[in-house]
């Protein structure tokens, strides 16, 4: 099939059956941890499954293995479509493919052991990291030279957010993992004290910034206009935006560390610098949203575009959380708290999740050339995401505000209120609402597998298929 085809088409189906994969191996690990914080005899005493190494796989899943193969099934597959040429190395992109693969059975394998680095988002130790740079690169390389190869005379603005990411995570991660080997599984970071603290927020906020957020906008800047069959509703504003998200973003990182050790200053400079970013990061939802512009009833019957649209509002509704809770005084409350957590999961599975979803129903009906099996699953997943998502989060608003006001409740004496016991034990109910709508989550990730698998087997079985008009 492959040397027939005009593209390079089987690494991007790979990954995107992979990503299916790990969403719902990742999302299932989300569960499971949000289930021991709610019961905790899950822990079983065995520290394999303790809530403290389980917290990294699941975060290192959901981020590198499903985000990670969702980017790179992406960017290969648009950078192809919009560039007119197939990818410069097909042999580099299969090198990604089982490098990025091998990346993730590294991790699965140490992070259980508690071989760690105890960076978060950055927690693999050096051989891994060393693999990780090796891969990005190449992942980069690849996708440069296609641009530089494109029969097509403007590079199209999804590619420049891809090119944004891959170019910004490079030297992110190189930087924030320079570290002294002291064994095989054992290293020391090069920075120590405040100067390891920023830099490690440097990268935290900007694997946020580049990687959850600039390369989620390359996709919704293909897979959106592509899904409506309309064109973007403004050129000159994706370009702004880009520009500004990218200038905007690296000054970022300090408003993790309000009221340490940082200089005052920092934190002041983060957090002004983050209610700029309302700005350009509401321009790109408004960009995408307005798209559909006239034509909203096909939201009514395209559950493709359900995916895409409502990413944004999630992705709106985050981007204006995020420099709220960066302002000192409202940080002085979220800070510490499940606050945060659900500010990460309306990001997280609201925005991320849902544009992925989306993107990724588009692309198998095009890589393999059929309807999806069942439109009707994909509708039925869109309501368990959305359903589980606003779950996920409520609780942890209610859960997190209150965390945060019993903690500094003072009585008329001057002495705390309640114990931290007592604060652990009122977030007992929001635990299991979170554990439930993650459960809700995750369904519709196993409903996503199912139907893909029945999609392929379709169109290998009679590729011609076709089971209903194009809707989903
Ligand atoms: C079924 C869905 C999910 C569930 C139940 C879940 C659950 C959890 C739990 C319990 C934690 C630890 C919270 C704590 O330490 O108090 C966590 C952390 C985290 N999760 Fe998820 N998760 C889910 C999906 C996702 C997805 C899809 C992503 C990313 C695309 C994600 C990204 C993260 C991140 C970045 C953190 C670390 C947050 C921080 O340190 O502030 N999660 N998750
Ligand atoms: C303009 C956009 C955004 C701003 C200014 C922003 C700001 C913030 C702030 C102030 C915190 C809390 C820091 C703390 O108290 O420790 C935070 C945490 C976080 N945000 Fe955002 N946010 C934005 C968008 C997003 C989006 C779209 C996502 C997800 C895709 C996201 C993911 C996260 C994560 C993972 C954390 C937790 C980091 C950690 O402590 O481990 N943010 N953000």
């Amino acid at each position: 099939m492959e040397t027939t085809e005009k593209y390079h088409f089987e690494v991007v189906r790979w990954f995107s059956v992979a990503a299916v994969i790990y969403l719902v191996v990742g999302t299932l690990v989300g569960v499971y941890v949000a289930s021991e914080l709610a019961w905790p005899f899950l822990n079983f005493d065995i520290p394999y499954l303790t809530f403290g190494r389980l917290r990294p796989l699941h975060t290192n899943a959901v981020i590198f293995a499903f985000g990670g193969c969702v980017l790179m099934a992406t960017a290969y597959y648009v950078v192809q479509r919009t560039c007119a040429v197939k990818l410069w190395s097909n042999g580099l992109a299969w090198f990604t493919f089982w490098g990025w693969n091998l990346i993730i059975v590294g991790a699965v394998i140490t992070l259980p052991l508690g071989l760690t680095q105890g960076k978060e988002y950055a927690e693999l130790e050096w051989p891994i990291d060393i693999a990780i740079a090796l891969v990005w690169v190449a992942y980069t390389v690849n996708f440069v030279m296609t641009i530089a190869n494109r029969k097509s005379s403007h590079i199209y603005v999804a590619n420049w957010f891809f090119l944004g990411m891959m170019i910004m995570i490079t030297y992110l991660h190189v930087v924030n993992s320079l570290a002294i080997p002291v064994g095989m599984f054992k290293s020391y970071s090069i920075f120590s004290g405040v100067q390891d603290a920023m830099i490690q927020w440097w990268w935290g906020h900007n694997a946020v910034g580049f990687y959850l957020t600039a390369g989620f906008l390359g996709i919704m800047y293909y897979f959106v206009p592509k899904q409506a069959n309309r064109p973007i509703f403004s050129y000159r504003l994706s370009v702004i935006h880009f520009w500004a998200l990218m200038f905007g973003y690296v000054w970022l990182g300090a408003h993790h560390l309000q009221y340490t050790a940082l200089p005052d200053w920092t934190g002041s400079l983060g957090a002004a610098v983050s209610l700029a970013m309302i700005i350009p990061s509401w321009g790109g939802a408004v960009n995408g949203m307005m798209t559909l512009s006239g034509a909203w009833d096909k939201l009514r019957t395209d559950y493709v575009l359900r995916f895409l649209i409502a990413s944004l509002a999630f992705y709106a509704m985050s981007t204006f959380e995020g420099p709220v809770m960066s302002i000192k005084t409202v940080n002085a409350l979220s800070h510490y708290t499940d606050w945060t957590i659900g500010h990460v999961h309306s990001g997280a599975l609201g925005w991320v999740g849902m544009v992925a979803a989306g993107a990724l129903y588009h692309l198998f009906t095009r890589l393999w050339k059929t309807e999806m099996y069942s439109p009707k699953l994909v509708n039925t997943h869109f309501w368990l995401a959305t359903i589980g998502t606003v779950i996920y989060i409520v609780a942890m608003w209610i859960s997190g505000i209150m965390q945060g006001l019993m903690w500094r409740d003072y009585d008329e004496f001057g002495t705390l209120t309640y114990t931290f016991a007592e604060s652990v034990a009122a977030m007992h109910p929001y635990y299991a609402m979170r554990a439930v709508g993650g459960f809700l989550y995750m369904l519709g990730g196993v409903v996503m597998l199912y139907n893909v698998v029945m999609t392929i087997r379709q169109a290998s079985t009679n590729p011609s298929a076709s089971a209903e008009p194009a809707r989903a």
